[in-house]
């Protein structure tokens, strides 16, 4: 997508389509709704006035009404957004109605598209919204909205947008800081869905490999990429056990980003490790044809460490990060791993399979130990690692785990920036039982179904030790079933925005 920002008068602004926001005003729970148009141009709200008070338009989150030749405006449209209540005004309301917007004009076949920066001064209502966020807020909502997953299809056609974001002269510095970040929060966001967009035939471990370098070259970040070799060097005994059931060949990629300025040697070094499976069969322990299809996406945890690398290249914050992730197919064949078999991961720890479609925190294993061995004193690693996670939080918050409040907290509050929703789930020492093996020091599953995604944590935690750590399980999110106003089906990209921020939290 094409994004400029200008700064100059909405109202004088030839565009096929100019955007505004509203908000509804009211506070009476069962009153009708109020809209108020967060712009303060009196030609715009004269052209928008008969719509407001027809009460046809409630400034719900999603909805959208379109004006044609608004008298007084050089814009051939004028294209109303809501954004749902006015006292909950927030950056994430901006973010969806931006989407909401470019969805709308792509349905429309409009091609450009211009959006007035909101001006919150006419909501008394509302405390003024922090500019830069509000930019950063509306440049990512429009540009994660505008793809479109049909790559694959022939009859597709190029709908691409072009935006411009028009603010007047007030904080010009703030809203071109806002912008310019989300931009880049953006690109790495998109980055990451359009691998985890690609069938586990065309993206194979080694194709994984080349675009994280093929990324990383552009970037300027070091990046290697190693194969079985190094990888039964190394001793991942649980990597390879994963890998070594399929023809092909399973890739550990390591992306080293250094700050500018040689950091302090107590400086902390951030390790994002990522769950690579390209395409996840369940290897024995074989899953249910019904749905597999799905597991083209069990790669998304390493998609967004590779497009947060790419936004971290790009916005330099002042701490050493190594990101590693670990990638492999898991099939069933003649070579593979067994149920039963007992594996030593790198750290040396035994570990008893008792289902080979528990691959995720096996791989995981050896790259959270592997990102120790490298120097990082901070862990985090996203992972589409269980079913279980949906049943504990549906689709709305993605799974927060970790062994250290601090470094979770940071993560927490990273969440305010990117506007995305987790939860913090248990992962306390008393789950330990849940994973005790009589066979092996643990084992890869849980003693029952029952709270499956503590389990999974749980694993992972043995091999994070005495280091913080965080741990993402993204299962449940990695992939929009359903269309909203403001997001395509497909790839969602989830994440990523709110790894950037807690890499970033460290610089402060
Ligand atoms: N890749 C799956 C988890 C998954 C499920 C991702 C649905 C995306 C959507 C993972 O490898 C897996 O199969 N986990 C098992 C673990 C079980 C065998 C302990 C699961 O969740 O059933
Ligand atoms: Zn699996
Ligand atoms: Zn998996």
């Amino acid at each position: 997508m094409e994004s400029k920002l200008l700064f100059g008068d909405a109202v004088a602004f030839a565009t096929p389509t100019l955007a505004v926001f509203a908000g509804d005003t009211q506070t009476e729970k069962s009153a009708d709704p109020k809209p108020a148009l967060l712009a303060a141009a009196p030609e715009i709200a004269a052209a928008a006035q008969n719509l407001l008070v027809s009460g046809e338009f409630k400034a719900a989150a999603g909805e959208v009404a379109v004006l044609h030749a608004p008298a007084g405006l050089k814009a051939e449209r004028l294209l109303v957004v809501g954004l749902g209540k006015a006292k909950d005004l927030s950056a994430e309301a901006l973010r969806k109605a931006a989407g909401t917007a470019v969805r709308a004009a792509k349905a429309r076949n409009i091609r450009s598209l211009a959006i007035g920066f909101p001006d919150t001064t006419t909501l008394p209502t509302v405390a003024n919204l922090n500019a830069s966020l509000a930019a950063r807020a509306i440049i990512e909502g429009a540009e994660i909205a505008e793809p479109d997953w049909n790559t694959y299809r022939s009859d597709r056609k190029d709908l691409a947008v072009e935006l411009m974001l028009i603010a007047d002269q007030k904080q010009q510095a703030e809203i071109q800081r806002g912008f310019d970040e989300g931009r880049i929060v953006a690109a790495a966001q998109n980055f990451a869905r359009s691998l985890v967009n690609e069938p586990g035939n065309v993206l194979t471990p080694t194709v994984l490999g080349a675009r994280a370098k093929a990324m990383c070259n552009e970037a300027g970040l070091k990046c290697e990429v190693y194969s079985s070799d190094k990888i039964q060097e190394l001793k991942m005994g649980a990597f390879w056990a994963v890998a070594k059931g399929s023809a092909e060949p399973p890739a550990l990629i390591v992306m080293t980003y250094e700050p500018p300025t040689t950091p302090a040697d107590d400086a902390p070094v951030l390790g994002l490790v990522g769950k690579g499976i390209t395409f996840d069969t369940g290897g024995i322990s074989i899953k249910p044809a019904d749905g597999m299809e799905k597991m083209k996406y069990d790669m998304a945890g390493a998609a967004a460490m590779i497009g947060a690398m790419h936004a971290i290249a790009r916005l330099k914050p002042a701490v050493k990060v190594i990101a590693v992730i670990c990638s492999a197919e898991n099939m069933p064949d003649g070579r593979a791993y067994k149920p039963g078999d007992v594996v030593t991961a790198m750290s040396g720890k035994t570990i008893e399979v008792v289902n080979t479609d528990a691959e995720g925190r096996l791989v995981l294993s050896d790259g959270l130990h592997y990102a120790k061995t490298l120097g990082c004193t901070h862990l985090i690693n996203a992972a589409t690692l269980t079913g279980a996670i949906s049943i504990a939080l549906g689709s709305l918050n993605f799974g927060v785990f970790s062994n250290d409040d601090a470094t979770c907290e940071r993560f927490m509050d990273a969440l305010a920036i990117s506007g995305e929703k987790a939860w913090r789930m248990p992962c306390t020492d008393d789950y330990r039982d849940y994973i005790k093996s009589e066979i092996a020091d643990i084992m890869n599953t849980g003693k029952n179904r029952y709270g499956g995604a503590i389990s999974g944590a749980m694993f992972l935690k043995e091999f994070a030790g005495d280091t913080p750590w965080v741990h993402l399980d993204i299962a449940n999110m990695a992939w929009n079933e359903t269309p909203k106003p403001w997001l395509p089906y497909g790839p969602s990209g989830v994440a990523v925005r709110s790894i950037i921020e807690w890499v970033r939290s460290f610089a402060a």
